[in-house]
C-alpha cells in the first residue's frame, strides 16, 4: 500500500485561503444542497447549516415540500426550493447556477428519487459532492457514474463504499480497489471512518483530527455541507475534501472536553466550526 500523506496543521495552512476583507456574499459562493425525504428532513437541515457556517455566501436547499417550514424555521439564513412532491424528491429543477452542489443527505431511495437522480446527473455540469442514499442509488448502475463531472467528491461510509467498489478481504485490498475506482472515474473519494482517508487517484491522504464522539447520527450529513461549502468557495475538489474533513474532525476534538463522547451530537460539529477555523 502507498504511504499516506498526513493531513495536519501545516498541510492545512498550505491550502487554506483567508477571507479577503473586500469580499461580499456573491463572491463567497452559492451552494445548493439537494436532499431530504419524509422523516429525514433533519439531514438536509443540518447539512445546509454546516454549509453556511463553513463560509460560503449563500446556501439554497432543494427538498420535498414536507420540509419547507422545517428548514425555513430551523435555518432562516437558508433559501428553500421545493420539489412538487410532498414526501420525496421526484424532479430536480432550479433556476440559478450554484458554484457547488451537495446531494444525498436524507434523500432516501424512493423509486421516483432514482429517476430524478438519473436525470439530474445526465445534465449537471456543476462541481458535485455525493453522499448517503444518492451514492447508494448511483452505485446501482455504474454507467451513471460516467456522467459525473471530473473530480466529483464521493463521501461513502464503509457500507456505501462497499456498494461502490464491491467487497474486500483485507485493508490493503480495500485501498487498492478504492484507488483503482478513483483513478478509473477521476473522482475524489472521502473514505469515512476512524480515521478518514481522502483518495485522489494514486494519492492517499490520512486525516489526523476527530474522535469517537463523531459516531452519532448526522455527522456525515454535516460533513457533506462543509465540503460543499468549500467547493463553492472555489477550493480545488481535493483541497475542499481535505480541509472539510480536517475541520470536521477538529470540531469534535475541541468540543470533547466539554461534551464528553456521549453528549456530543451533530449540531455540536456545527457550533464549533468557527473555533476550528481559528
Ligand atoms: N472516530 C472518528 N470519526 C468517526 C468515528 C470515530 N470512531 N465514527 C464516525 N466518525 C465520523 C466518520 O468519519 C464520518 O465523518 O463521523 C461521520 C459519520 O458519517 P456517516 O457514517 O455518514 O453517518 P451519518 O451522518 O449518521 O449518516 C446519516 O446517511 O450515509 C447515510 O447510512 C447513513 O443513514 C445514514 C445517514
Ligand atoms: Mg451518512
Amino acid at each position: 500500500m502507498k504511504v499516506a500523506i498526513y493531513i495536519d496543521q501545516p498541510e492545512i495552512l498550505k491550502r487554506y485561503k483567508p477571507v479577503n476583507s473586500h469580499t461580499h456574499k456573491g463572491i463567497q459562493g452559492h451552494a445548493l444542497i439537494i436532499g431530504g425525504s419524509y422523516g429525514k428532513i433533519g439531514a438536509v437541515s443540518l447539512s445546509s447549516k454546516a454549509c453556511l457556517k463553513t463560509g460560503c455566501g449563500l446556501v439554497t436547499v432543494f427538498i420535498p415540500r414536507c420540509g419547507y417550514k422545517i428548514v425555513q424555521t430551523a435555518n432562516p439564513e437558508v433559501m428553500v426550493l421545493t420539489d412538487l412532491s410532498v414526501k420525496y424528491i421526484t424532479r430536480i429543477a432550479f433556476d440559478f447556477v450554484p458554484q457547488a452542489i451537495g446531494i444525498g443527505p436524507g434523500i432516501g431511495r424512493d423509486i421516483e428519487t432514482h429517476t430524478a437522480l438519473h436525470r439530474f446527473v445526465k445534465t449537471n455540469k456543476t462541481p458535485l459532492v455525493i453522499d448517503a442514499d444518492a451514492l447508494t442509488i448511483l452505485s446501482q448502475n455504474q454507467q451513471w457514474l460516467t456522467f459525473l463531472p471530473e473530480k466529483t467528491i464521493l463521501t461513502p461510509h464503509q457500507k456505501e463504499l462497499e456498494r461502490l467498489i464491491g467487497e474486500w478481504d483485507s485493508v490493503a485490498e480495500k485501498f487498492e480497489k478504492t484507488v483503482a475506482f478513483s483513478k478509473q472515474n477521476n473522482f475524489v473519494i472521502v473514505m469515512k471512518g476512524a480515521p478518514t482517508y481522502i483518495i485522489d487517484g494514486e494519492t492517499i491522504y490520512k486525516n489526523t483530527t476527530g474522535n469517537a464522539a463523531l459516531a452519532t447520527a448526522g455527522t456525515g450529513d454535516v460533513l457533506t455541507g462543509m465540503i460543499t461549502s468549500l467547493l463553492a468557495q472555489s477550493y480545488e475538489p481535493v483541497d475542499a475534501a481535505i480541509l472539510g474533513v480536517y475541520l470536521h474532525g477538529l470540531t469534535a476534538d475541541i468540543a470533547l472536553p466539554k461534551t464528553g463522547y456521549q453528549a456530543f451530537i451533530a449540531s455540536d460539529v456545527i457550533k464549533n466550526i468557527g473555533k476550528a477555523y481559528l
